[in-house]
């Protein structure tokens, strides 16, 4: 339960003798959380890392190379210099694994050391993908945490499990979306209830009836995105990792003779590092940046989106503050009961909104200011982009200038028979794609919700007060090194400063 008040200090004491199991550490919110707990806390006891690989000297090879090797480990790095290795080698634990197989796909012996020893599971795991195979999307999302709680419920000295959802897993609504524990069975469409079971079951009908390959690849995503749409919900990423959080309340809450503290963490849009240890730092490409690389390329004269709404973005050492924070407030007392499940968003839209224009105006000023040159060195202009506001502008305007034209040629090619096929098919194949990305992200580019942020607020109000009665307060929220305020962002200067230039440098390359 959540004791009276938090600060820095108390954290990182937090974390001294853990033991911890984080999944999703080779991603980009999972490879900032292991940073900073090492950083902050090099005597935490150990932080097993469950990587997917092959055997333990693949994991561990994977854990070096896409983890405690890359560049965002250079403060630790720095810290500890010719010793960084030993540390690693002494901290840091890679695990093969797997979280769509029962044990996490574990040898028996590792498992029942992990559940003498963990204090702390943080599941970041997910796939992330908005339109990838249903039967995929829900090992990972969905059965991925039923494993993991099993494991939690064999942890004896387990005090906290922390679960990484997304703000979006709420459905696209308008207004206020509080941070609301969903109940199992819970649709966004009234009438409807969801069964995990049936969802299985469907899934393995369409896997028995549909050949392997490509044709099942595809039929797999459209039954996600087909369910995700029955359900209310706008993509199989969002619908999957709603079921995932119903579980957590069956499995961890209603445990015969005990309990753990469950905190869900729902994060918005994670954007580049805003300060530690390397500002701008990201991997992977998200929505927005999307937008900033192909302004950056100018390769998109158009793009989906209204300037004048709300992107609701959010740094991601906010968000590992927020987690850390969160996972401290609601460990478990020793000997305690607890039963409690907590949800965070962790998000900007309701404290300080980022208009999508301020990243355009950003993205304007950065490339008129430092322009991009082509291959022979001549600087390619910075042009103004065209915003559809609505998604039947956009249709109407792909009907005029490509799908008429290729109905055109379409035309001719029979005519000439079959002389354009080729380049009819490939054009066709680029336009469905291209309408294809606008069903799936165009709800996302229009989303007019707001994300209550109440929880978290008290807890950043629990931090505040803390650091108010220490008489080493200087005033300066921003010195906090646990800050997770939305608040203290500047966004015009953290995306023409940070956030693009790191998309630039660490994404684009
Ligand atoms: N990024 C965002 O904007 C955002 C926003 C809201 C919420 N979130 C949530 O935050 C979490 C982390 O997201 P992210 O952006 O860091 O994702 P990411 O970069 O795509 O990383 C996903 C991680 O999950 C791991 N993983 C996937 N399937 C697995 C499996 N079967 N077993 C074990 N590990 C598996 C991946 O391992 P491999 O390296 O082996 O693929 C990778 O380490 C996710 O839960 C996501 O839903 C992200």
């Amino acid at each position: 339960m959540m004791a009276d008040s938090l600060d820095s200090e108390k954290i990182i004491e937090y974390f001294k003798g853990k033991s911890i199991l984080i999944t999703g550490a080779t991603g980009f919110l999972g490879k900032i959380l292991v940073e900073k707990i090492l950083r902050v806390q090099p005597d935490v006891k150990k932080i097993f890392l469950l990587v997917r690989a092959i055997d333990q000297a693949s994991a561990k090879q994977r854990v070096q190379s896409e983890v405690t090797d890359t560049e965002l480990f250079c403060l630790v790095k720095e810290k500890h210099g010719k010793g960084f290795d030993q540390f690693i080698d002494d901290k840091v634990v890679a695990l093969a694994g797997d979280i769509i197989y029962e044990d996490l796909g574990l040898e028996p012996i590792v498992l029942a050391e992990l559940a003498k020893e963990l204090h702390v599971i943080v599941n970041g795991a997910a796939t992330t993908n908005f339109y990838g195979r249903y039967d995929v999307s829900l090992d990972v999302n969905v059965l991925g945490v039923k494993h993991l709680c099993q494991l939690a419920k064999k942890c004896a000295g387990l005090k906290v499990f922390l679960h990484v959802s997304t703000a979006y897993a709420g459905g696209d609504r308008e207004g206020l979306i509080q941070e609301r524990e969903f109940e199992e069975g819970w649709t966004l469409r009234e009438g409807l209830h969801l069964d995990l079971e049936a969802e299985l079951r469907l899934v393995d009908d369409v896997r028995r009836e549909v050949e392997e390959g490509k044709a099942q690849r595809k039929a797999m995503k459209e039954l996600g995105l087909a369910r995700a749409r029955h359900f209310g919900w706008s993509n199989t990423y969002v619908f999957t990792k709603a079921m995932g959080e119903m579980l957590l309340g069956r499995l961890l809450l209603v445990r015969g003779g005990g309990g753990v503290p469950v905190v869900v963490v729902r994060p918005s849009i994670i954007t580049s590092i805003r300060r530690d240890p390397l500002p701008g730092w990201m991997q992977g490409t998200r929505t927005i940046d999307t937008l900033i690389i192909g302004y950056a390329k100018q390769n998109l004269s158009c793009f989906l989106g209204d300037l004048d709404l709300v992107m609701d973005v959010i740094p991601g050492d906010m968000v590992v503050n927020a987690m850390m924070a969160a996972a401290v407030a609601h460990s478990a007392a020793a000997g305690s009961q607890s039963q409690q499940l907590t949800v965070y968003h962790v998000s900007s839209s309701l404290r300080n909104p980022a208009p999508y224009a301020v990243l355009y105006e950003s993205g304007r000023r950065h490339f008129t200011e430092k322009p991009r040159l082509g291959k022979r060195g001549e600087v390619i202009p910075t042009k103004e982009m065209h915003f559809f506001k609505t998604i039947k502008s956009f249709q109407l305007y792909m009907l005029i200038r490509y799908r008429l034209p290729l109905e055109m040629l379409h035309l001719l090619n029979l005519l000439l028979c079959g002389f354009f096929s080729r380049l009819y098919s490939d054009l066709s194949r680029k336009y469905r794609y291209v309408m294809q990305l606008v069903d799936v992200y165009g709800p996302f580019a229009f989303f007019k919700g707001c994300f209550d942020d109440i929880n978290l607020e008290r807890l950043r109000q629990r931090m505040k007060q803390a650091t108010k009665s220490s008489p080493h307060d200087d005033d300066d929220d921003d010195d906090d090194m646990f800050n997770f305020d939305p608040k203290i962002i500047d966004w015009n200067d953290y995306f023409y400063s940070i956030h693009i230039p790191g998309v630039l440098k660490y994404v684009l390359k």
